[in-house]
């Protein structure tokens, strides 16, 4: 197992941008940062984006992944993770995970109620901006359950450089997608596998397995995908 992610550096610290070149101590300053956590808080059903169901309980695709094995081992992260139950999750002596997000409120109360899970040495949360974070070491697998959806398009090629930055080589991408058409706005903002094709493919990477997500929680049922990526051997 690797663990040195533990020296990650820091829990949390000033705010440093949100990958658009702008930076913030707070990210309550900017409007966008400030919309997306008003709708991660809300139960309201009716915007598409629909969070209730997580209080206190991870995806359950991936608690099946882990249960599986099906996931590989060494070093995660979890970029955007939010409110941190697939962080602990995943983690445990196969796996040291990294649950990142740029906002310090989001990864607070999940970093306190974490505090005495069995897992604790396995996992760590880190308050930093995934744009401009540079991990000590590259990560095995990369995790992002509606990190890509929630940021602007314009991030999007961003998102996978740094991806195919901090993956190593033979490492894995897992994309659980949300699959959203309707958005006029965001975020979340529209997003199907073909955005996530259009940003990833040019930088050799390809999927190795595309499926409905079948244990959706449901109000995604047969609007979630499961797409799992790594590089093309021979580029
Ligand atoms: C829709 S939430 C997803 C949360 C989690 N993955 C889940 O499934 O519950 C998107 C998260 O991305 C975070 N985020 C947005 N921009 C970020 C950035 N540049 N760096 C790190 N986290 C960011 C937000 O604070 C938010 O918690």
């Amino acid at each position: 197992m690797q663990n040195s992610s533990r020296t990650e550096g820091g829990d949390g610290g000033p705010l440093t941008g949100t990958g658009t070149g702008k930076r913030y101590r707070d990210p309550s300053s900017n409007p966008k940062v400030s919309r997306l956590r008003e709708v991660i808080g809300s139960t309201d059903t009716s915007n598409g984006w629909e969070k209730s169901w997580e209080e206190g309980m991870p995806t359950p695709v991936v608690v099946h992944l882990v249960q599986t094995q099906a996931i590989p081992k060494g070093r995660v992260l979890v970029p955007g993770c939010g409110t941190g139950h697939d962080v602990v999750a995943l983690a445990g002596p196969e796996r040291y995970v990294v649950g990142l997000d740029i906002s310090g409120t989001a990864i607070k109360k999940p970093k306190e109620l974490s505090a005495s899970s069995p897992n604790r040495e396995y996992f760590s949360f880190l308050a930093e901006d995934f744009f401009n974070w540079n991990p000590s070491e590259p990560f095995d697998l990369i995790f992002d359950y509606t990190f890509f959806c929630a940021l602007e398009p314009v991030l999007r090629s961003a998102w996978a450089k740094k991806i195919s930055e901090i993956l190593k080589p033979e490492g894995e991408l897992i994309t659980l997608i949300y699959v959203i058409t309707d958005q006029k706005e965001g975020p979340p903002f529209n997003n199907n596998v073909s955005d996530y094709e259009e940003v990833l493919f040019p930088l050799s990477f390809k999927q190795i397995y595309i499926e409905d997500n079948e244990l959706a929680v449901k109000p995604r049922k047969g609007v979630e995908k499961l797409v799992r990526w790594t590089r093309s051997r021979n580029e």
